[in-house]
């Protein structure tokens, strides 16, 4: 496939790597800044752009990876007539595409995309949607290319999984730094807790996470919830989070 791909952060730089291992060829990076489009471009060995009125019109797969409040903004230079074109996000119909062209989909990566640091050995899960039967096909076709584990979800589909997403990954995420913070404020070690992190998460391999719950919680150990709630008193943000969890956990 011939691919142009609008945008040049995280998601534009993943997928471009990608589409290129797997033998595309990528004519253009089209984004706001030009030198991050400039950046991506270099790497990727096309052209780039930070005109949308000049974006490359020989392309099969139009990938726009710009931010979900930026998409609401495409307007007609970036009319593509019968082009396949799809967007990469979890929670923004396909219909946004709508005015573009005739054939438009959805090409969401459920996974976290960092430019930097970004393990691509394990195959990225790819959801997929299409207004057409033939646009569909195109595009899983395509996104088997890059990926052995596709499937096809639709807008409400992939809405109810990127808030599972958020919740598993970016939610967790945000207890681990405060966790850190908590620790380094005590002079504790952080990384002492990796091996109960990793733990906890590969357990899901093979058991669903309700009858992994483990903790004082869980086992009704009311004075040393106390105790961690007198200790965690003059962190208030944390202290609220750990009554609101323990709540949850004892009612679920
Ligand atoms: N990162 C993830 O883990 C992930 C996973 C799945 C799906 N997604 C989805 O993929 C899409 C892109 O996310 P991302 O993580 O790649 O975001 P990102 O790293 O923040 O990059 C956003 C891109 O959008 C451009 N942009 C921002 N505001 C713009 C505007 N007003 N007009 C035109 N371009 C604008 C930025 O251009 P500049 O370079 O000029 O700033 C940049 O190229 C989003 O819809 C997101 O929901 C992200």
């Amino acid at each position: 496939m011939r691919v142009v791909i609008v945008g040049a952060g995280n998601v534009a730089t993943v997928l471009g790597r990608l589409i290129k291992k797997a033998g595309h060829e990528v004519l253009q990076v089209v984004s706001r800044n030009a030198g991050n489009a400039e950046l991506l471009a270099t790497e990727l060995g096309c052209t780039f752009s930070d005109n949308s009125g000049l974006i490359d019109k020989t392309a099969n797969l139009y990938l726009i990876a710009v931010t979900d409040d930026a998409m609401g903004q495409l307007d007609e230079r970036y009319h593509l007539g019968n082009k396949l074109v799809v967007h990469t996000a979890g929670s923004v119909s396909k219909e946004i595409l709508k005015n573009i062209t005739h054939n438009y989909g959805v090409l969401y990566p459920l996974q976290s995309l960092r430019k930097q640091n970004m393990n691509l050995q394990q195959d990225i899960p790819l959801l997929v949607d299409a207004n057409t039967d033939e646009a569909l096909t195109l595009l899983q076709d395509f996104a088997y290319t890059i990926s052995a584990n596709v499937s096809k979800a639709n807008d409400e589909q992939r809405l109810t999984l990127h808030v599972a997403a958020v919740l598993v990954s970016n939610f967790t995420n945000h207890l681990y730094a405060m966790a850190a913070d908590y620790c380094s404020k005590e002079g504790a070690d952080f990384k002492l807790l990796l091996p109960l992190i990793e733990e906890t998460a590969l357990r899901l391999r093979n058991h669903v996470p309700g009858e992994m719950r483990t903790g004082p919680a869980v086992r009704k150990d009311i004075k040393t919830l106390q105790k961690h709630l007198a200790l965690l008193a003059p962190y208030q943000s944390l202290h609220n989070i750990y009554l609101k969890m323990t709540e949850s956990i004892m009612n679920p």
